[in-house]
């Protein structure tokens, strides 16, 4: 888009009368305050959004976490235009087409050994809740249908759904909810107030933070545990990377009790580590596996879990031939224009090593950012691959300080993401140092005005 039809769309959307925005409920969203002064985005390119007054941001948070290769690939809007010209839909239950099978196929060689198979939804929080029936089902298929209780952790963030809900640790995301899975036990978090600035993983505590898990086992029973589900790097509520030893040691208590294992990959997933999966990162191979976001770039609503060998054939193996095994699924599982985006996107991953790239580009992201230490205003920076969270003081009602900084941030030519009073950072992979010292200068200047 030229800059005169930016202006055009800018107009356009500026002449939204207070009245016209009411309609629209935004979620995760101040509505009133948002209505009286909303920020509206009307393009994107690369690293950089324009608002609708046509002032160009730099988008350091990769829309949400979603647009690893940057906005608008040409690739990938051809890619789901053409589909859409083709076959724009066909159910996945008893049919589907090649475009999902192509897929799948594409994304085992990037999944960890023995992760041979993909189940495809819309969004992180169904594939979240899609992995809670899974384990569930497991178990029940192998003659353990006693394991109901899941276990999460303080401050992790698994989509809403109430699955996921249930196995939020933040107490405004349950709160208000009173219908909720009953069973779910939460770990601490691995947040560690004496490990602050801690630039990839802590150092220390990790098995003892993992050894909640034992605790767990140890008042509840192993025998009534279905699954333990981790974010490899709880994202969403402040960037907290596990301290060395803490997910080897979930593994090692895992396999002993036969636990399943979930790794959340809803947000690590794609390069955002240095590697395709926070798994590879780190060493550390779960049972189950969520992702979601970056897998179409963000340009297609798509999840995805991906499963060991073992439970897909436990499962497809408990039922006689011509019963369903799995009664789940959704009218857009695999949606030719999700799976033409997510293939599209794939491709431009191992086109330009994106996940490589990461990988070096991370020294320069981090080191920048924890420039930020210095400022009085903020009281921790932790990060990990291409993805890194500060904490601000807090000032009046937690999260208030939060919400004004990304407000303002915004106004200067910055889109980040915050979660209370945490400052989160995820550029795309495709960003240049030059775009990280604009970042980190809007910061710096922002976070000294706060
Ligand atoms: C780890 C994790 N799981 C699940 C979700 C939910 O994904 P969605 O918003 O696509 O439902 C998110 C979203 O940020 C996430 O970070």
């Amino acid at each position: 888009m030229g800059q005169d039809s930016v202006v055009q769309t800018a107009s356009t959307a500026m002449g939204l009368a207070r009245a016209e925005l009411e309609s629209h409920w935004i979620p995760f969203t101040d509505n009133k305050s948002f209505k009286d002064d909303p920020r509206l985005v009307v393009k994107g390119e690369g690293v950089y959004l324009w608002n609708q007054h046509g002032d160009k941001l730099l988008d350091g948070a990769s829309g949400l976490f979603t647009t690893a290769a940057g906005h608008c690939r040409p690739e990938i809007t051809e890619a789901v235009a053409a589909q859409l010209a083709q076959l724009d839909y066909i159910p996945s239950f008893l049919r589907s087409h090649p475009r999902s099978f192509e897929l799948a196929n594409k994304l085992v060689p990037l999944l960890p050994a023995d992760m041979n198979h993909v189940f495809f939804c819309n969004s992180g929080s169904e594939a979240v809740d899609s992995a809670m029936k899974i384990a569930l089902q497991y178990h029940a298929s192998r003659g353990e249908g006693g394991r109901n209780v899941f276990v999460s952790r303080d401050r992790a963030y698994h989509g809403v759904n109430i699955g996921g809900t249930s196995l939020s640790g933040l107490m405004k995301n349950r709160q208000g909810f009173n219908a909720m899975v009953p069973g779910v036990v939460h770990m601490r978090s691995t947040f560690d107030p004496e490990q602050r600035y801690s630039m990839g993983q802590p150092l220390l505590r990790g098995v003892e933070l993992a050894d909640d898990l034992l605790r767990i086992v140890q008042t509840h029973g192993a025998k009534s545990i279905a699954a333990c589900f981790i974010e490899p790097i709880a994202g969403s509520t402040g960037v907290l990377v596990p301290p060395v030893g803490y997910l080897e040691r979930i593994r090692e208590l895992c396999d002993e009790h036969e636990i399943l294992m979930v790794m959340d990959e809803v947000l690590t997933g794609f390069g955002r580590t240095g590697a395709a999966f926070a798994s590879d990162a780190f060493g550390v191979v779960p049972d189950i596996m969520t992702m979601a976001k970056a897998l179409t770039n963000g340009a297609q609503p798509m999840g995805a879990v991906a499963v060991q060998d073992e439970i897909y054939e436990t499962v497809v193996n408990a039922h006689p031939r011509d019963v369903v095994e799995l009664a789940h699924g959704y009218t857009y599982s695999a949606h030719p224009a999700a799976c033409a985006a997510a293939v599209a996107t794939l491709d431009i991953f191992e086109k330009d090593k994106l996940f490589d790239r990461a990988a070096e580009m991370s020294a320069y992201f981090l080191e920048s950012v924890f420039s930020l230490q210095n400022l009085g205003v903020v009281t921790d920076v932790r990060g990990y691959g291409m993805l890194a969270g500060f904490d601000v003081a807090s000032v009046g009602a937690p999260g208030a300080r939060g919400n004004l900084l990304q407000k303002r941030l915004f106004d200067a030519g910055l889109h980040i993401k915050t979660t209370g009073d945490a400052g989160l950072l995820a550029p795309a992979l495709i960003v240049e140092k030059e775009q990280i010292d604009e970042m980190v200068e809007i910061l710096k200047q922002e976070l000294i005005r706060l």
